[in-house]
């Protein structure tokens, strides 16, 4: 009997596994990414105009009693300005309010229009300030090198195979409050369509280092990459992992990654060797005081870690988007293979599809068998056209067959009835067909 379920599902390791196969006739491979032809190198990241935001910053918390902290005045001001930028470059800005401590805080959330809806990178740094201070270097250099990077993407007009989206979080000084807000209140079909997070909370330190989350695999190495490049080495940051923004996104399990050039902690002699500055003192004297100033960066290192953002968003930006999910329908009904004998069918019923079958059909097969070189496979479309998907070999030994053909059946029309057809060609061994599946 025939259980043909349409269902959404997820394609990656499917395709992934298709890519190996080259036995299957007549068949396709995946067709090549975009990404293929390489990404445009990023571009490099004007400090001066990074310093600038830096300025705006420092008048702005001059202007309100010293600090840009949550619910204060300074908070609500910096953020009208990122803002005000990203509007007037295009950004699609959503502010979010939460509440906090008695007092309302808010995120700013910046979407770069285009890109793949369903694989979002995000980039992200923390505008508030604590209270004791202005924070520029903690953290108004984080937040201004992601708005540089975001206006570098405007002035580039990018059009990234991901879509690109931007956060600047409210009350991190709080308890990580506002990006923990966000993460949370998204709903979960949202939630997923993160790909990665980079976080940048502290990358002008005065006397800095240079470290790396040591986190996901993909976007730890693409920004070591950035410093490989410049011939800059590069720690592991171990300062206090979980104490910024990501750690609410590695809590949900999105991919996160980060930079940062130091707190309160002291520069080794070993890190004065290799990085420069003063060892025995540490990477930020002014952390959490009211002289992290505009004095309290180290210009070298912003420009690096700026230019460092915009390697990662340009990189990761431009890598192939995981496959769509598909539509599946799938027979799990269990089809006995006689020994040496007839050929059998299982079957699936499409309806509702307009138009052909895709030019990359994926083809599912689970047969259970204890000798599958004594096995013929063809795929039948509704009109009787067969599609070889292996041939008999009678020295594979192996057990069962289980594999994902891809088919090019573009000349087939997509609905009607489906069938695996399967015989055995040779003595001895026996199985059965487990489950066969189309995705279309
Ligand atoms: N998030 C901390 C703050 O704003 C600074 C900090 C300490 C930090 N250790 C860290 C940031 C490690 C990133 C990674 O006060
Ligand atoms: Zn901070
Ligand atoms: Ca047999």
């Amino acid at each position: 009997m025939s259980l043909s379920v349409p269902r959404r599902t997820a394609a990656v390791a499917v395709l992934a596994l298709a890519g190996l196969l080259g036995a299957a006739a007549p068949a396709t491979a995946a067709a090549p990414s975009a990404a293929a032809v390489g990404p445009l190198a990023a571009p490099d990241i004007p400090v001066a105009n990074v310093k600038a935001h830096l300025t705006q910053f420092q008048s702005i918390a001059s202007a309100n009693g010293g600090n840009r902290a949550h619910g204060r005045p300074g908070y609500r001001a910096s953020l009208d300005y990122a803002k005000a930028k990203l509007d007037a470059a295009g950004y699609t800005t959503t502010v979010q309010q939460f509440s906090s401590n008695g007092a309302t805080g808010y995120n700013l959330v910046a979407d770069w229009p285009g890109g793949d809806p369903d694989d979002v990178l995000m980039a992200g740094a923390h505008l508030d300030s604590v209270s004791s201070g202005p924070g520029i270097n903690d953290n108004g250099s984080g937040s201004a090198g992601v708005l540089e990077t975001a206006l570098a993407v405007s002035r580039a007009q990018l059009e990234p195979t991901k879509h690109l989206r931007f956060a600047w979080w409210g009350a991190e000084e709080l308890g990580l409050v506002g990006s923990r807000h966000y993460v949370n209140t998204m709903p979960s079909a949202e939630r997923s369509k993160i790909s990665g997070y980079l976080n940048f909370d502290m990358i002008g330190s005065p006397n800095p280092g240079y470290f790396v989350y040591d986190d996901d695999p993909v976007l730890e190495a693409t920004l070591k990459d950035y410093f490989a490049g410049i011939g800059v080495p590069t720690e592991i940051e171990t300062e206090g992992d979980g104490r910024s923004d990501h750690a609410n996104f590695k809590n949900a399990g999105i991919p996160v990654g980060g930079l940062f050039t130091g707190a309160g902690r002291y520069k080794s002699s070993a890190q004065a060797a290799k990085w420069g500055g003063t060892a025995g003192q540490a990477f930020d004297r002014c952390y959490h005081r009211s002289c992290d100033t505009t004095s309290n960066i180290d210009d070298t290192a912003l420009d690096r870690n700026s230019d460092a953002i915009a390697h990662a968003v340009w990189t990761l930006g431009a890598e192939p988007t995981t496959p769509p999910d598909g539509d599946v329908y799938e027979n799990t009904a269990d089809v006995s293979i006689p020994d040496y004998g007839a050929a059998v069918t299982s079957s699936v019923t499409v309806t509702g599809r307009a138009g052909n079958a895709p030019s990359a059909l994926r083809v599912g097969v689970d047969i259970k068998h204890t000798w599958r070189g004594d096995l013929v496979i063809d795929l039948v479309a509704p009109d009787g056209s067969a599609y070889r998907l292996k041939n008999a070999s009678g020295g594979d030994s192996a057990d069962n067959v289980i594999e994902t053909y891809t088919v090019n059946a573009s000349d087939e029309t997509a609905n009607g009835t489906w069938q695996l057809r399967v015989q055995d060609v040779a003595r001895w061994d026996t199985g059965y067909v487990d489950s066969f599946r189309l995705t279309f």
